[in-house]
Protein backbone atom coordinates (compact mmCIF):
# COMPACT_ATOMS: atom_id res chain seq x y z
CA UNK A 1 0.00 0.00 0.00
CA UNK A 2 0.63 3.60 -0.34
CA UNK A 3 1.18 4.92 2.88
CA UNK A 4 1.69 8.41 4.13
CA UNK A 5 3.03 9.27 7.66
CA UNK A 6 3.03 13.33 9.01
CA UNK A 7 5.51 14.25 11.81
CA UNK A 8 8.63 11.66 11.96
CA UNK A 9 9.38 12.26 15.37
CA UNK A 10 10.00 9.42 17.93
CA UNK A 11 6.71 7.92 16.82
CA UNK A 12 6.23 8.40 13.35
CA UNK A 13 9.94 7.67 11.75
CA UNK A 14 9.84 3.97 14.02
CA UNK A 15 6.46 3.92 12.14
CA UNK A 16 7.59 4.79 8.26
CA UNK A 17 10.56 2.43 8.83
CA UNK A 18 8.58 -0.24 10.20
CA UNK A 19 5.32 0.18 7.13
CA UNK A 20 8.36 0.26 4.99
CA UNK A 21 9.82 -2.69 6.47
CA UNK A 22 6.61 -4.30 6.11
CA UNK A 23 6.37 -3.85 2.35
CA UNK A 24 4.84 -0.57 2.07
CA UNK A 25 5.40 2.28 0.14
CA UNK A 26 6.19 5.19 2.42
CA UNK A 27 5.76 8.94 2.22
CA UNK A 28 6.58 11.37 5.23
CA UNK A 29 6.62 15.02 6.03
CA UNK A 30 7.57 17.02 8.82
CA UNK A 31 7.02 20.57 9.92
CA UNK A 32 10.72 20.52 10.97
CA UNK A 33 12.76 20.89 7.28
CA UNK A 34 16.03 20.39 8.79
CA UNK A 35 15.08 17.11 10.08
CA UNK A 36 14.19 15.95 6.94
CA UNK A 37 16.98 16.86 5.29
CA UNK A 38 18.64 15.55 7.17
CA UNK A 39 17.07 12.18 7.09
CA UNK A 40 17.65 12.80 3.24
CA UNK A 41 21.21 12.11 4.10
CA UNK A 42 20.52 8.92 6.51
CA UNK A 43 20.99 11.18 9.53
CA UNK A 44 18.17 10.35 12.05
CA UNK A 45 17.14 13.06 14.74
CA UNK A 46 17.61 10.84 17.86
CA UNK A 47 18.51 7.84 19.04
CA UNK A 48 16.86 4.26 18.91
CA UNK A 49 18.58 0.91 18.94
CA UNK A 50 18.22 -0.72 15.81
CA UNK A 51 16.58 2.19 13.99
CA UNK A 52 18.96 3.60 11.29
CA UNK A 53 19.66 0.27 10.27
CA UNK A 54 16.00 -0.43 9.58
CA UNK A 55 15.79 3.20 8.10
CA UNK A 56 18.42 2.14 5.72
CA UNK A 57 17.60 -1.40 5.13
CA UNK A 58 14.08 0.19 3.46
CA UNK A 59 15.24 3.73 2.27
CA UNK A 60 13.90 2.60 -1.11
CA UNK A 61 10.74 2.40 -0.24
CA UNK A 62 10.97 5.67 2.17
CA UNK A 63 10.15 9.12 0.60
CA UNK A 64 10.75 12.28 2.70
CA UNK A 65 9.42 15.40 1.23
CA UNK A 66 8.77 19.01 2.70
CA UNK A 67 5.95 19.45 0.77
CA UNK A 68 2.89 17.51 2.47
CA UNK A 69 0.83 17.89 -1.29
CA UNK A 70 3.30 15.19 -2.00
CA UNK A 71 2.48 13.39 1.07
CA UNK A 72 -1.05 13.31 1.13
CA UNK A 73 -1.72 12.25 -3.31
CA UNK A 74 -0.14 9.02 -3.39
CA UNK A 75 -1.38 7.91 0.15
CA UNK A 76 -4.53 6.09 0.27
CA UNK A 77 -4.01 6.09 4.16
CA UNK A 78 -2.35 9.10 6.50
CA UNK A 79 -0.81 8.38 9.78
CA UNK A 80 -0.74 11.42 11.93
CA UNK A 81 2.32 11.07 14.46
CA UNK A 82 2.46 14.69 15.56
CA UNK A 83 3.35 15.97 18.94
CA UNK A 84 0.65 16.09 21.31
CA UNK A 85 2.55 17.77 24.20
CA UNK A 86 1.39 19.14 27.92
CA UNK A 87 -0.20 22.45 28.32
CA UNK A 88 0.98 24.35 31.41
CA UNK A 89 -2.70 23.56 32.56
CA UNK A 90 -1.95 19.60 31.78
CA UNK A 91 -4.28 18.94 29.46
CA UNK A 92 -3.42 18.43 25.65
CA UNK A 93 -2.09 20.98 22.98
CA UNK A 94 -3.87 19.64 20.10
CA UNK A 95 -2.70 22.43 17.52
CA UNK A 96 0.03 20.37 15.54
CA UNK A 97 -2.69 17.98 15.03
CA UNK A 98 -5.46 20.53 13.96
CA UNK A 99 -2.97 22.08 12.29
CA UNK A 100 -1.99 18.93 9.58
CA UNK A 101 -5.66 17.73 9.31
CA UNK A 102 -6.40 21.17 8.39
CA UNK A 103 -3.23 21.06 5.50
CA UNK A 104 -4.46 17.45 4.45
CA UNK A 105 -8.25 18.72 4.10
CA UNK A 106 -6.63 22.07 2.39
CA UNK A 107 -4.54 19.55 -0.32
CA UNK A 108 -6.70 16.16 -0.42
CA UNK A 109 -8.61 15.71 -3.91
CA UNK A 110 -9.91 12.09 -3.05
CA UNK A 111 -10.71 10.91 0.27
CA UNK A 112 -8.32 9.51 2.60
CA UNK A 113 -7.79 7.60 5.82
CA UNK A 114 -6.74 9.70 9.01
CA UNK A 115 -5.34 7.29 11.62
CA UNK A 116 -4.16 9.13 14.91
CA UNK A 117 -0.89 7.58 15.84
CA UNK A 118 -0.34 10.52 18.34
CA UNK A 119 -1.81 10.08 21.78
CA UNK A 120 -5.07 12.39 21.92
CA UNK A 121 -7.82 12.78 24.69
CA UNK A 122 -10.90 10.99 24.56
CA UNK A 123 -13.14 12.54 22.34
CA UNK A 124 -10.46 13.37 19.75
CA UNK A 125 -11.29 11.36 16.88
CA UNK A 126 -14.75 13.18 17.18
CA UNK A 127 -13.38 16.74 17.51
CA UNK A 128 -11.39 15.86 14.08
CA UNK A 129 -14.31 14.42 12.21
CA UNK A 130 -16.10 17.52 13.21
CA UNK A 131 -13.05 19.77 11.68
CA UNK A 132 -12.75 17.64 8.51
CA UNK A 133 -16.82 18.67 7.90
CA UNK A 134 -15.79 22.27 8.21
CA UNK A 135 -12.46 22.14 6.02
CA UNK A 136 -13.34 19.89 3.19
CA UNK A 137 -16.28 18.66 0.88
CA UNK A 138 -14.57 15.10 1.22
CA UNK A 139 -15.27 12.76 3.84
CA UNK A 140 -12.19 11.52 4.95
CA UNK A 141 -12.30 8.51 7.55
CA UNK A 142 -10.88 9.09 11.43
CA UNK A 143 -9.30 5.88 13.00
CA UNK A 144 -7.72 5.50 16.26
CA UNK A 145 -4.65 3.77 16.43
CA UNK A 146 -2.86 4.44 19.78
CA UNK A 147 0.96 3.60 20.06
CA UNK A 148 2.32 1.67 22.59
CA UNK A 149 6.01 1.62 21.49
CA UNK A 150 8.37 2.07 24.86
CA UNK A 151 11.59 3.80 23.46
CA UNK A 152 14.70 2.30 23.68
CA UNK A 153 12.50 -0.94 22.37
CA UNK A 154 10.59 0.63 19.75
CA UNK A 155 10.60 -1.36 17.06
CA UNK A 156 10.19 -4.58 18.48
CA UNK A 157 7.09 -3.27 20.39
CA UNK A 158 5.90 -1.79 16.51
CA UNK A 159 6.86 -5.31 14.69
CA UNK A 160 5.67 -7.56 17.68
CA UNK A 161 3.08 -5.56 19.40
CA UNK A 162 0.78 -7.30 22.17
CA UNK A 163 -2.27 -6.00 20.08
CA UNK A 164 -3.06 -3.09 18.06
CA UNK A 165 -5.78 -1.12 18.78
CA UNK A 166 -7.83 -0.05 16.56
CA UNK A 167 -10.75 2.61 16.90
CA UNK A 168 -13.38 2.92 13.86
CA UNK A 169 -16.87 3.42 12.93
CA UNK A 170 -17.23 1.84 9.31
CA UNK A 171 -16.08 -1.59 8.07
CA UNK A 172 -14.18 -0.02 5.22
CA UNK A 173 -12.05 1.32 8.18
CA UNK A 174 -11.71 -1.92 9.56
CA UNK A 175 -10.61 -3.38 6.22
CA UNK A 176 -8.24 -0.50 5.13
CA UNK A 177 -6.37 -0.82 8.96
CA UNK A 178 -6.33 -5.10 8.42
CA UNK A 179 -4.86 -4.42 4.99
CA UNK A 180 -2.10 -1.98 5.88
CA UNK A 181 -0.72 -5.00 9.39
CA UNK A 182 -1.52 -7.74 7.40
CA UNK A 183 1.88 -8.61 6.72
CA UNK A 184 2.69 -8.12 10.67
CA UNK A 185 -0.44 -10.56 11.80
CA UNK A 186 1.07 -12.76 9.36
CA UNK A 187 4.28 -12.82 10.93
CA UNK A 188 3.61 -12.62 14.64
CA UNK A 189 0.20 -13.07 15.93
CA UNK A 190 -0.71 -9.89 18.16
CA UNK A 191 -4.20 -9.57 18.75
CA UNK A 192 -6.15 -6.87 16.82
CA UNK A 193 -8.90 -5.39 18.63
CA UNK A 194 -11.65 -2.77 17.30
CA UNK A 195 -13.79 -0.81 19.37
CA UNK A 196 -15.68 2.58 19.19
CA UNK A 197 -12.81 5.67 18.52
CA UNK A 198 -13.33 6.83 22.39
CA UNK A 199 -12.91 3.45 23.57
CA UNK A 200 -9.73 2.96 21.73
CA UNK A 201 -8.33 6.49 22.77
CA UNK A 202 -8.89 5.82 26.28
CA UNK A 203 -6.83 2.49 26.16
CA UNK A 204 -3.76 4.50 25.17
CA UNK A 205 -4.56 6.83 28.51
CA UNK A 206 -5.58 4.15 30.67
CA UNK A 207 -2.49 1.89 29.68
CA UNK A 208 0.42 4.62 30.74
CA UNK A 209 -1.94 5.47 33.69
CA UNK A 210 -1.89 2.20 35.05
CA UNK A 211 1.91 1.40 34.68
CA UNK A 212 2.75 5.05 36.14
CA UNK A 213 -0.01 3.90 39.20
CA UNK A 214 2.59 0.09 39.24
CA UNK A 215 6.08 2.51 39.01
CA UNK A 216 4.88 4.11 41.87
CA UNK A 217 3.39 2.09 44.19
CA UNK A 218 6.79 0.03 44.23
CA UNK A 219 8.21 2.91 45.10
CA UNK A 220 6.10 4.19 47.68
CA UNK A 221 6.49 0.64 48.90
CA UNK A 222 10.54 1.32 48.74
CA UNK A 223 10.33 4.35 50.67
CA UNK A 224 8.38 1.95 53.26
CA UNK A 225 11.22 -0.40 53.16
CA UNK A 226 13.61 2.34 53.96
CA UNK A 227 11.87 3.35 56.87
CA UNK A 228 11.43 0.44 58.25
CA UNK A 229 14.63 -1.24 57.37
CA UNK A 230 13.06 -3.83 54.95
CA UNK A 231 14.60 -4.63 51.49
CA UNK A 232 12.71 -3.83 48.44
CA UNK A 233 13.65 -6.87 45.99
CA UNK A 234 12.78 -9.41 48.55
CA UNK A 235 9.39 -7.54 48.95
CA UNK A 236 8.97 -7.14 45.57
CA UNK A 237 10.11 -10.66 44.83
CA UNK A 238 7.02 -11.81 47.31
CA UNK A 239 4.69 -9.93 45.08
CA UNK A 240 5.47 -10.59 41.65
CA UNK A 241 5.99 -14.66 42.90
CA UNK A 242 2.30 -14.10 43.08
CA UNK A 243 1.08 -14.55 39.45
CA UNK A 244 -2.08 -11.83 39.89
CA UNK A 245 0.63 -9.64 39.89
CA UNK A 246 2.73 -8.55 37.14
CA UNK A 247 6.71 -7.86 37.69
CA UNK A 248 7.05 -5.44 34.75
CA UNK A 249 6.77 -1.66 35.54
CA UNK A 250 7.34 -2.55 39.03
CA UNK A 251 11.05 -2.08 39.59
CA UNK A 252 11.84 0.81 42.45
CA UNK A 253 13.98 4.08 40.84
CA UNK A 254 13.89 7.56 40.68
CA UNK A 255 9.84 7.27 39.26
CA UNK A 256 9.00 7.30 35.69
CA UNK A 257 10.00 10.21 33.19
CA UNK A 258 9.99 10.99 29.27
CA UNK A 259 7.92 12.19 27.37
CA UNK A 260 4.47 10.19 28.06
CA UNK A 261 4.17 8.72 31.02
CA UNK A 262 4.05 12.50 32.56
CA UNK A 263 1.55 13.79 30.43
CA UNK A 264 -0.62 11.14 30.39
CA UNK A 265 -0.82 11.29 33.16
CA UNK A 266 -1.58 14.52 33.79
CA UNK A 267 -3.80 14.81 30.94
CA UNK A 268 -6.44 11.72 32.06
CA UNK A 269 -6.74 13.12 35.14
CA UNK A 270 -7.68 16.73 33.90
CA UNK A 271 -10.12 15.07 31.59
CA UNK A 272 -12.11 13.47 34.41
CA UNK A 273 -11.83 16.68 36.15
CA UNK A 274 -13.54 18.51 32.33
CA UNK A 275 -16.28 15.88 33.84
CA UNK A 276 -16.64 17.40 36.93
CA UNK A 277 -14.74 14.33 38.98
CA UNK A 278 -11.41 13.60 40.85
CA UNK A 279 -9.15 10.18 39.80
CA UNK A 280 -7.62 9.99 42.87
CA UNK A 281 -5.90 7.06 42.29
CA UNK A 282 -3.78 8.30 39.14
CA UNK A 283 -3.60 11.76 40.55
CA UNK A 284 -1.76 10.15 43.47
CA UNK A 285 0.63 8.24 41.79
CA UNK A 286 2.01 12.17 40.06
CA UNK A 287 2.56 12.68 43.83
CA UNK A 288 4.47 9.93 44.69
CA UNK A 289 6.57 10.04 41.20
CA UNK A 290 7.39 14.04 41.92
CA UNK A 291 8.13 12.91 45.73
CA UNK A 292 10.30 10.21 44.58
CA UNK A 293 12.70 13.12 43.25
CA UNK A 294 13.05 14.64 46.09
CA UNK A 295 13.35 11.94 48.09
CA UNK A 296 16.37 11.13 46.21
CA UNK A 297 17.88 14.94 46.54
CA UNK A 298 17.13 14.66 50.34
CA UNK A 299 19.42 11.97 50.54
CA UNK A 300 22.26 13.92 48.55
CA UNK A 301 21.73 16.75 51.23
CA UNK A 302 21.40 14.73 54.09
CA UNK A 303 24.74 13.18 53.82
CA UNK A 304 26.53 16.42 52.17
CA UNK A 305 25.50 18.92 53.63
CA UNK A 306 26.17 22.08 51.83
CA UNK A 307 26.80 21.64 48.40
CA UNK A 308 28.56 24.54 47.74
CA UNK A 309 31.69 23.97 45.56
CA UNK A 310 31.13 19.84 45.91
CA UNK A 311 32.00 17.92 43.30
CA UNK A 312 29.51 15.40 42.05
CA UNK A 313 29.76 12.69 39.35
CA UNK A 314 26.81 11.42 37.34
CA UNK A 315 26.52 8.59 35.61
CA UNK A 316 22.76 8.57 33.00
CA UNK A 317 21.00 11.16 32.09
CA UNK A 318 18.59 10.16 29.94
CA UNK A 319 15.08 8.57 31.71
CA UNK A 320 15.58 5.32 30.52
CA UNK A 321 18.37 3.50 28.62
CA UNK A 322 18.36 2.62 25.31
CA UNK A 323 17.73 6.14 24.45
CA UNK A 324 19.01 10.24 24.22
CA UNK A 325 15.79 11.25 25.30
CA UNK A 326 16.05 14.04 28.03
CA UNK A 327 12.46 14.89 27.85
CA UNK A 328 11.20 14.92 31.67
CA UNK A 329 14.08 13.01 32.65
CA UNK A 330 14.49 12.97 36.53
CA UNK A 331 17.99 13.61 35.91
CA UNK A 332 17.44 17.19 34.43
CA UNK A 333 14.93 18.22 37.82
CA UNK A 334 18.00 17.47 39.95
CA UNK A 335 20.71 18.55 37.94
CA UNK A 336 19.58 21.84 38.25
CA UNK A 337 18.72 21.82 41.98
CA UNK A 338 22.32 20.79 41.92
CA UNK A 339 23.80 23.68 40.07
CA UNK A 340 21.12 26.25 41.90
CA UNK A 341 22.69 25.12 45.30
CA UNK A 342 26.57 25.92 44.44
CA UNK A 343 27.27 21.90 43.13
CA UNK A 344 29.98 21.31 40.36
CA UNK A 345 28.63 18.42 38.16
CA UNK A 346 30.13 16.17 36.22
CA UNK A 347 28.35 14.18 34.06
CA UNK A 348 28.49 11.32 31.19
CA UNK A 349 25.83 9.27 29.46
CA UNK A 350 26.86 7.01 26.76
CA UNK A 351 24.60 8.57 24.16
CA UNK A 352 22.39 11.43 25.94
CA UNK A 353 25.16 14.10 26.04
CA UNK A 354 24.21 16.05 22.94
CA UNK A 355 20.50 16.31 24.41
CA UNK A 356 21.91 17.41 27.95
CA UNK A 357 24.34 20.47 26.93
CA UNK A 358 21.13 21.83 25.12
CA UNK A 359 19.10 21.15 28.06
CA UNK A 360 21.03 21.96 30.77
CA UNK A 361 23.87 24.33 29.02
CA UNK A 362 26.58 25.35 31.07
CA UNK A 363 25.14 24.07 34.32
CA UNK A 364 27.17 21.05 34.66
CA UNK A 365 30.43 19.79 32.60
CA UNK A 366 29.92 17.28 29.93
CA UNK A 367 32.62 14.52 30.88
CA UNK A 368 33.88 11.61 27.82
CA UNK A 369 33.90 8.50 29.79
CA UNK A 370 31.89 6.78 32.66
CA UNK A 371 35.19 7.36 34.78
CA UNK A 372 35.98 11.00 33.91
CA UNK A 373 32.36 11.17 35.63
CA UNK A 374 33.76 9.91 39.11
CA UNK A 375 37.11 11.48 38.89
CA UNK A 376 37.40 13.87 41.90
CA UNK A 377 34.13 13.90 42.76
CA UNK A 378 32.67 13.80 46.37
CA UNK A 379 29.52 11.84 45.10
CA UNK A 380 28.20 9.89 42.24
CA UNK A 381 24.88 10.16 41.65
CA UNK A 382 23.51 7.32 39.25
CA UNK A 383 20.16 8.61 37.25
CA UNK A 384 19.90 5.53 34.29
CA UNK A 385 20.48 2.12 34.49
CA UNK A 386 23.09 2.05 31.17
CA UNK A 387 24.61 -1.37 31.10
CA UNK A 388 28.14 -0.13 30.85
CA UNK A 389 27.79 1.00 34.64
CA UNK A 390 27.96 -2.36 35.39
CA UNK A 391 31.49 -3.04 34.15
CA UNK A 392 33.72 -0.51 35.82
CA UNK A 393 35.62 -2.38 38.78
CA UNK A 394 34.27 -1.02 41.82
CA UNK A 395 37.92 -0.83 43.23
CA UNK A 396 38.74 1.34 40.58
CA UNK A 397 35.53 3.25 41.17
CA UNK A 398 37.35 4.34 45.02
CA UNK A 399 40.51 5.08 43.69
CA UNK A 400 39.03 7.83 40.97
CA UNK A 401 36.54 9.37 43.83
CA UNK A 402 37.69 11.85 46.73
CA UNK A 403 34.98 11.31 48.35
CA UNK A 404 32.99 7.61 49.46
CA UNK A 405 29.28 8.51 48.70
CA UNK A 406 26.83 7.04 45.66
CA UNK A 407 23.90 7.96 45.52
CA UNK A 408 21.80 4.98 43.53
CA UNK A 409 18.19 5.55 41.58
CA UNK A 410 18.36 2.51 40.07
CA UNK A 411 19.63 0.19 42.28
CA UNK A 412 22.90 -1.33 40.52
CA UNK A 413 25.05 -2.64 42.88
CA UNK A 414 24.35 -5.16 45.60
CA UNK A 415 24.22 -3.08 49.18
CA UNK A 416 26.34 -5.62 51.33
CA UNK A 417 29.17 -5.59 48.76
CA UNK A 418 29.42 -1.52 48.30
CA UNK A 419 29.66 -1.60 52.22
CA UNK A 420 32.02 -3.94 52.28
CA UNK A 421 34.13 -1.35 50.13
CA UNK A 422 33.84 1.18 51.93
CA UNK A 423 31.14 2.83 50.18
CA UNK A 424 28.62 4.91 52.11
CA UNK A 425 26.00 3.37 49.45
CA UNK A 426 22.29 4.63 49.20
CA UNK A 427 20.16 3.02 46.81
CA UNK A 428 16.19 2.88 46.81
CA UNK A 429 14.27 0.57 49.43
CA UNK A 430 17.14 -1.12 50.48
CA UNK A 431 18.71 -0.99 54.17
CA UNK A 432 21.68 1.28 54.05
CA UNK A 433 23.54 3.73 56.47
CA UNK A 434 20.60 6.35 55.92
CA UNK A 435 18.75 7.35 58.32
CA UNK A 436 16.20 9.54 57.16
N1 LIG B 1 7.67 8.87 22.34
C1 LIG B 1 7.00 7.80 22.69
O1 LIG B 1 7.53 6.85 23.28
C2 LIG B 1 5.54 7.68 22.35
C3 LIG B 1 4.92 6.41 22.43
C4 LIG B 1 3.57 6.32 22.09
C5 LIG B 1 2.88 7.44 21.71
N2 LIG B 1 3.50 8.65 21.65
C6 LIG B 1 2.72 9.80 21.20
O2 LIG B 1 3.02 10.01 19.82
C7 LIG B 1 2.98 11.40 19.51
C8 LIG B 1 4.31 11.85 18.94
O3 LIG B 1 5.27 11.68 19.95
P1 LIG B 1 6.83 11.74 19.63
O4 LIG B 1 7.53 11.29 20.85
O5 LIG B 1 7.09 11.08 18.33
O6 LIG B 1 7.00 13.33 19.47
P2 LIG B 1 8.22 14.07 18.78
O7 LIG B 1 8.23 15.43 19.37
O8 LIG B 1 9.44 13.23 18.85
O9 LIG B 1 7.79 14.15 17.25
C9 LIG B 1 6.72 14.91 16.78
C10 LIG B 1 7.08 15.41 15.39
O10 LIG B 1 5.95 16.05 14.82
C11 LIG B 1 6.42 17.13 14.04
N3 LIG B 1 5.30 18.07 13.78
C12 LIG B 1 4.71 18.93 14.64
N4 LIG B 1 3.70 19.57 14.01
C13 LIG B 1 3.65 19.11 12.76
C14 LIG B 1 2.82 19.37 11.64
N5 LIG B 1 1.81 20.22 11.71
N6 LIG B 1 3.09 18.70 10.49
C15 LIG B 1 4.10 17.83 10.41
N7 LIG B 1 4.91 17.53 11.45
C16 LIG B 1 4.68 18.15 12.59
C17 LIG B 1 7.55 17.71 14.88
O11 LIG B 1 8.41 18.53 14.11
C18 LIG B 1 8.21 16.45 15.40
O12 LIG B 1 9.26 16.00 14.57
C19 LIG B 1 2.59 12.11 20.81
O13 LIG B 1 1.20 12.26 20.83
C20 LIG B 1 3.03 11.11 21.87
O14 LIG B 1 2.29 11.25 23.07
C21 LIG B 1 4.81 8.80 21.94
Amino acid sequence: MKLGVIGTGHVGLVVAAALAELGHEVHCTDANTELLNNLEKGILPFFEPGLKELFERNRKRIHCHSNIQAVVSPSTALFLAVGTPETTEGTSNLDALWKALQEVCATASEKKHLILKSTVPAGTAHRAKNLIKEHSQIAHSIISNPEFLRQGEAIEDFLRPDRIVVGHSTLEEREVMEKIYEPLLKNSSPKILFMDNVSAELVKYSANSFLALKISFINEMALLCERLGANIEQVREGLTSDHRINPHFFTPGLGYGGSCFPKDVRALTETAKDLGFDLFTIESAEKVNNRQKDLFFEKIKTQLGSLNKKRIGVWGLSYKPGTDDLRRAPSVEILQKLYSEGAQVQAYDPVAMENAKQALKDQFTPCESKEAACEGADALLIFTEWPEFHTLQLEQLKTLMRGNLIVDGRNLFDVQKMKSLGFNYLSVGRVSSLKI
